[in-house]
């Protein structure tokens, strides 16, 4: 039999992933009261920003008000992206203690999210791993269209676990693996899971699964298979990436956490708190939340009310 692991760590994406995409303008005290809910209902690593170019990502133009605004919680980690130095220095003087840096597996993906080539990509986080190195600072990795380029399609498994060791050789404590367009199936994240596990430890993996075709909670649960423990997870499924049209929101933390509930897998995480986060947001932003798991028990809860 195979056996599961007993804790899974969620590092959640709502403020970032999910919100940088928005057509809308977000207030910073909403962004601020979210990843205050998020930290109240247990989660302990919520990615709160990005620190890119507001040119680029109008969206996470007001990262410096939103990662100094943050009432920290103890035990809580609030990572922030930086794609280059300039990202860097301004995560760390709003008072950054961890940041992420992001790559990709496909070229062309790369060109049109962060304006440079794969190898350019690594010269330019290679700086960053070093001054985060001086400062204390954790720096996470991501690799993006691990399954899936939305402008090339198939992508080698071979190349993702080029990027991840690359990521992982310059001090990355842990890679996040990107379905960035939710392309992906289970046999598919086997073998890139195969691919990279070769070169990276299964433990410093984490699978972050954007859910457009439906597929991430089968993707996480291959995943867990092969031993991963951590998995991105947005909550009511928010998100998308604006490089990659059509890519929907990151899985829904609601039905991950669900899911991992009926597997007697442990993650410290409050899921009716989230449900309740997770309305109260989708309220906010006028659109109905993307978790099935959250509109179950939303409507339960009502109807036992
Ligand atoms: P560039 O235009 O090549 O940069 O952009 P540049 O160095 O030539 O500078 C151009 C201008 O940008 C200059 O300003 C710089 O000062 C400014 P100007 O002189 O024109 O006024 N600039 C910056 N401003 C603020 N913060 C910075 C910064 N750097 C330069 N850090 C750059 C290169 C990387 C900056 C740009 O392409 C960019 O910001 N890209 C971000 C794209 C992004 O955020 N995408 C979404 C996140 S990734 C994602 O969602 C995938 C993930 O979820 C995993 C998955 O799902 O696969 C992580
Ligand atoms: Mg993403």
């Amino acid at each position: 039999m195979i056996s599961l692991p007993k804790q899974v760590r969620l590092v959640e994406m709502g403020p970032r992933d999910g919100l940088q995409n928005e057509a809308g303008e977000v207030p910073t005290a909403v962004k601020l009261e979210l990843i205050e809910r998020l930290g109240n209902a247990g989660l302990t690593a919520i990615e709160a920003t990005a620190f890119v170019s507001p040119k680029w990502i109008p969206q996470m133009a007001d990262h410096t008000e939103v990662l100094e605004g943050i009432r920290r919680k103890p035990g809580v980690s609030y990572p922030v992206l930086t794609p280059n130095l300039k990202g860097f220095e301004a995560a760390l003087a709003a008072g950054a203690k961890e940041v992420a840096i992001f790559g990709a597996a496909s070229e062309l993906f790369s060109r049109k999210n962060i304006n440079c080539s794969i190898a350019e990509s690594l010269e330019r986080f290679r700086p960053v791993t070093e001054a985060a190195a001086k400062a204390g600072v954790k720096v996470r990795g991501y690799v993006s269209c691990v399954l899936a380029c939305p402008y090339k399609g198939e992508i080698a498994p071979a190349k993702v676990a080029e990027v991840a060791e690359a990521l992982f050789d310059m001090g990355c404590y842990e890679v996040s693996l990107g379905d960035t367009i939710g392309a992906g199936t289970p046999m598919k994240t086997r073998a890139m899971l195969e691919a990279v596990g070769r070169l990276v430890p299964v433990e410093k993996l984490a699978g972050h699964y954007h859910d457009t075709y439906g597929q991430a909670l089968a993707n996480i649960y291959a995943s867990l298979e092969m031993g991963v423990a951590t998995f991105d997870s947005s909550v009511a499924g928010l998100g998308g990436c604006p490089y990659a049209a059509g890519a929907s929101g990151n899985v829904a933390t609601e039905d991950v956490l669900y899911m991992l509930q009926g597997l007697g897998i442990e993650t410290g995480v409050d899921l009716d708190a989230i449900v309740e986060t997770g309305e109260w947001i989708c309220t906010i932003l006028k659109r109905e939340p993307g978790s099935k798991a959250g509109r179950a028990i939303a409507a339960k809860r009502k109807k036992a009310a």
